[in-house]
Formats: structure tokens, sequence, C-alpha cells
């Protein structure tokens, strides 16, 4: 009752009941309306104005929204692996599909292509060998005479013998995949009970398709199928992680990292070529955290002299590898900070904040990766931890690259829903939505990430003007200069249109 002692006028003319409720008097319905339109005006696409056929559209996949969050099954709600054959009877799903999406700017190398692919059409080359590890994973080489046996694993056999002596090939192919994927049709839960199973599986599986991916042919073929598979998924620019190791060929000469480089530059120009309607992609150069801070030093620079004899292909430099194990940023500031001491241009895109590992060195990563002026941050998942990293990412802005299925699937959320981007998106955050490692996880392209988000963290707030900004952001938050950024966003407007004129009904 000290409320009305205090405001006495208001307690005239209400009933006692709103008074003990809420404060003086019924909230008024017209000031709640005008609240709920500030919320929805701050997020994500918030701002958009939406044409008449967009508004058409957008009412469609509202509808489709609200039919899809009632269901008993809710895909975001579920582990990718079980939610994947309902995704893909989805409308919103096939929607997104056709959907422009700009760019991937978060995807690494050797993640790109469907294992199928490589089991299907990379295994059955000629002068394929592989040999079993002695915890039953696998490895593989090609070359012209009988390859030298590597340690802890059975002599080489060549698969095409194997092939001709199994009773079933089917099966063997199979084993063959499950071994380059994270992907099982059984319950992840029990096949992967922990994170460190999880990252050591992970770390096994980019073993096992090494010797496949770094032979000179192979290498060439797969960077041109993993464009394939994103353009087919109508992205349009690719800023791909990439390791740059040292490509094989038959005869067992090896390539410098400049060669590598070099390729990557060549089959985009190629696969541009085919298909004018692609942008193209751009190299971010990654060395595994795993090292020490000589080696570092040492790629720190050669990464400035890649940048600089490849200015056109090169975007930058990053760390890979599980943050949690893997040496936190601050160790690594002498190297790290050459580039401005030398006045070299080395931009920087660094994984921070991929960790639930709250106030640890590691959880340190996010600032440490603002401070060293990194261009963007991936993941960035533990960002609503840390308001002053948050608040320089919004000030400077550094987009996080957000990636829901990766996020999951490495067990940093359950349920989708409930992904730290949520409160991101709602605040309009600067953010992309990106992949990963489609192959690891079973998926493809980006189509099944922009599904998690705009269905499950998305919610039921996030609209087209949403995806819409979503799929700009992936240009204005590129390595791009502002006049290439130009030209890809008239781009993506001319598919746009396209997409939403043959959509909206
Ligand atoms: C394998 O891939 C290459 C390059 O994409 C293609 O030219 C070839 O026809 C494929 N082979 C098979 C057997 O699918
Ligand atoms: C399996 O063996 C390889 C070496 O052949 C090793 O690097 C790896 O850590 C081992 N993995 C597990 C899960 O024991
Ligand atoms: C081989 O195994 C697969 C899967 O286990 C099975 O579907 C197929 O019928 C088998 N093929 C033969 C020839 O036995
Ligand atoms: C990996 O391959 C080996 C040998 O074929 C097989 O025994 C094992 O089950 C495979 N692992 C997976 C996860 O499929
Ligand atoms: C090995 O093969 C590559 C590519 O076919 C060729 O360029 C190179 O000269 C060969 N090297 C030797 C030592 O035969
Ligand atoms: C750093 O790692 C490299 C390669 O593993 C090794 O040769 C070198 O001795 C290490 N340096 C230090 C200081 O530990
Ligand atoms: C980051 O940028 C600030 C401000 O421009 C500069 O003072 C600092 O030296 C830069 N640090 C690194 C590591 O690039
Ligand atoms: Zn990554």
């Amino acid at each position: 009752m000290a409320i009305l002692l205090q405001r006495p006028h208001a307690a005239v003319t209400c009933v006692l009941l709103f008074c003990v409720a809420g404060g003086l008097s019924m909230p008024d319905p017209r000031h709640r309306e005008a609240l709920i339109q500030l919320e929805a005006s701050m997020q994500t696409g918030g701002q958009v104005v939406l044409t008449d056929a967009e508004q058409r559209l957008d009412t469609l996949l509202f509808q489709m929204k609200q039919e899809e969050i009632v269901r008993a099954d809710f895909p975001p709600a579920m582990h990718f692996f079980k939610a994947r054959d309902l995704i893909r009877t989805s409308p919103i799903f096939s929607l997104l599909q056709k959907m422009p999406k700009g760019g991937a700017l978060h995807v690494h190398d050797f993640a790109m292509v469907d294992v199928e692919w490589l089991v299907k059409n990379v295994t059955y080359r000629p002068h394929c060998y592989m040999c079993f590890t002695d915890n039953r994973s696998i490895r593989f080489i090609f070359s012209s005479r009988w390859p030298k046996a590597l340690p802890r694993c059975s002599p080489w056999t060549l698969l095409e013998h194997l092939r001709a002596e199994v009773v079933n090939t089917t099966d063997l192919d199979n084993s063959i995949m499950g071994n380059m994927t994270l992907f099982t049709d059984q319950d992840p839960e029990t096949v992967y009970p922990s994170q460190d199973v999880i990252w050591d599986t992970f770390e096994q599986a980019f073993q096992a398709l090494w010797g496949l991916v770094t032979y000179a042919p192979v290498f060439r073929d797969y960077y041109y199928q993993g464009l394939t598979q994103f353009y087919m998924d109508n992205v349009m620019y690719l800023e791909l992680r990439a390791l740059l190791p040292q490509i094989y060929e038959l005869n067992g000469s090896t390539h410098d990292t400049a060669w590598t480089l070099k390729t990557y530059q060549e089959v985009t120009r190629q696969f541009t070529a085919d298909h004018p309607d692609f942008f193209g992609a751009r190299i971010i150069f990654t060395i595994h955290r795993g090292v020490n801070a000589s080696v570092m030093a040492r790629v720190v620079e050669e990464a400035m002299k890649l940048q600089r004899d490849f200015p056109d292909v090169m975007a930058g430099f990053d760390l890979v590898g599980r943050e949690d194990r893997g040496r936190p940023l601050w160790y690594f500031r002498d190297a790290l900070s050459l580039p401005v001491e030398r006045g070299v241009t080395l931009p920087f895109f660094f994984h921070a904040g991929e960790t639930d590992l709250e106030g640890t060195e590691v959880d340190q990563n996010l600032l440490d990766a603002l401070l060293l002026n990194t261009s963007r941050i991936g993941h960035g998942f533990a960002l609503p931890r840390h308001p002053v990293a948050k608040a320089l990412s919004r000030k400077r802005g550094v987009a996080l690259e957000v990636c829901p299925i990766s996020n999951q699937v490495l067990k940093l959320v359950n349920d989708l829903r409930n992904h730290p981007a949520a409160a991101l998106m709602a605040e309009n955050h600067p953010l992309v939505i990106s992949s990963d490692d489609p192959a690891m996880f079973g998926a493809s392209g980006l189509s099944y990430d922009f599904y998690e988000a705009f269905v499950g963290f998305g919610g039921i707030s996030s609209h087209l003007g949403s995806l819409k900004e979503l799929a700009i952001n992936s240009i204005r938050y590129s390595s791009l200069t502002p006049k290439q950024k130009e030209r890809a966003l008239a781009l993506w407007q001319r598919r746009w249109d396209k997409f939403v004129s043959e959509n909206a009904f």
C-alpha cells in the first residue's frame, strides 16, 4: 500500500487489484504497442523496409513458421543429426535453399564437400592406398610406387585390391565415409558423450581425409566441387579458412605454400569464368593453435609475405583447432604484433569465444582478438558474457561469424532456440551466419545453418527483413574492398529481386 501513499492521485481511478499487481492503472495498450514496435525495430532487419512483393513473401514465411513452431518434433530443439531429415522436408528450408544468401564467411578448407563425393569419386581413382590405424581409423595416400608404411598404421593396401577382396563394397565405402565425418545415424549423445570425445573424433576425421585432399589433382577438384556445392546452395562468395598445406604429386614431389595459394586463385578464376553470377572467393590463411611461439612467428612472417604477394586472393590470417586445448591468443601476442610493428598489413579473422569455459585464459580470447584488431570474430559464442568485448565489437563493427550447427554438434548448446545469438540478433549486433565445417556435420552449403538461425534462435519475430539483412551483412562485413562490395551487392540484389518475384504470391 506504500505505493498508494506516495502517489495518491493515481489511486483514485484504479481498483485495488490493479494497483497491487502492476502500478497505478492498467498499462496503456498504445504504450505497450509502441514498446513492442520499438523492440521489433531494434532486431536484425528491424529497420529494413520491405517492398510489396517482399511483404507478400514475408506473410507466407510467417505462416510457414507458425506451422513449424507448433510441431512436436521441432527441428531446432533437436540434435542436427536427428533433425536433418525433418529439415529437408520443411517448406521454409526449401525457400532458404533458393534464397540468395550472399557470402559464406566462415568455412574451412577440407570440410566443404560432402564425404560421399570423397568416397565415391576420389577413393575410386587409381593409385589410392589405405591403411588402418591401431585405433580403428584410416589413412590414405596416392602414390606411383608402393608407399612406405606409416607409424601406428597397418601396411598400405591398394584400395582397388581391397575392394576386389571384400564381400560387400558398400559396407566398406560406408565405413570409410564414417571415418571422415562426425555425422552418424546412431544416437549422437551416446556416440559423443563429451566435448573431449567429439573433438578427438573431429581431429581424427581430418587426419583420415588428409591424404586424399592434399593430392594435387584431388586438391583442385575438391575445391572446385566445394565451390559448386556452395554455388548450388545460392551462395555467391566465399571466404575460406585454409591451412595451405604441402600438396603432393603421384611421384611424391611436393609444392610450397605459395603454390597452394596460387592454385586456389586459379581454380576460383576458373569457377567464376564457368559461373559468371558467382562473385569469387578469398583465402584466410590458418595455422593450428597447438604450435609454439617460435613456429607462430615464422608462420606470421610467411603470412605477411603471402599477403604482400597475393593481395587479391589473400584475405588475412587466423588460428584453428579447439580453443579449449590450444594456446590462447595472448600467448602468441609477440608473433601476432609483428605486422603492426613493421607497418605491414595482415588482417586477422580470429576464432574466439568458441568456449563455455567462463573466466579461463581461453575465455579471454574474445577481448584479446579485439585488442589485436581482428576484422571479424569466428563464432564469438561467449560474447554475451563479456560486456566490454561486446561493446567494442559493436562499436567497431567487428562482426561475429555465427555457426549454429557447429556450436550444437560440438556441444556448446543443445536446443538452438537457446543459442546466445538469439540475444545478439534481438539487438542487431553485427553478425553473419556461416557453416564452419558442413561436411563434418552432415550438412552442406549454408541453408541448414540459415534454417537453424531463422527458425531456431530467430524465433517467430525474425522475418524476411532479417534474412535480407543477414545476407547483406555477409557482403558488408566481408574482406572485399568498398568497390568490390558495391559490385557484389548489386549482383546479389538482382538475384534477390528475382528470388522474391518468383516466390511471392
Ligand atoms: C570425379 O570428379 C571429377 C571432377 O569433379 C569428374 O570430372 C569425374 O567425372 C568424377 N568421376 C566420377 C567417377 O564421378
Ligand atoms: C589414434 O592414433 C593416432 C596416431 O595414429 C593419434 O594421433 C590419435 O590421437 C589416436 N586417437 C585416439 C582417439 O586415440
Ligand atoms: C551390402 O551391404 C548393404 C548395406 O549394409 C546392403 O544394403 C546391400 O544389400 C549389401 N549388398 C550385397 C551385394 O550384399
Ligand atoms: C573406420 O574404418 C574402419 C575400417 O574400415 C572401421 O572399422 C570403423 O568402423 C570406421 N569408423 C567409423 C566411425 O565408421
Ligand atoms: C613429379 O610429378 C610432377 C607432376 O606430374 C612433375 O611436375 C615432376 O617433374 C615430377 N618429379 C619427378 C622427380 O619426377
Ligand atoms: C617449437 O616447435 C617446433 C616444431 O614442433 C620445434 O622444432 C621447436 O623446438 C619448438 N621450440 C620451442 C622453443 O619449444
Ligand atoms: C590495433 O589498433 C590500434 C589502434 O589503431 C593500434 O594502436 C594497435 O597498435 C593495433 N594493434 C595491433 C596488434 O594491430
Ligand atoms: Zn571454424
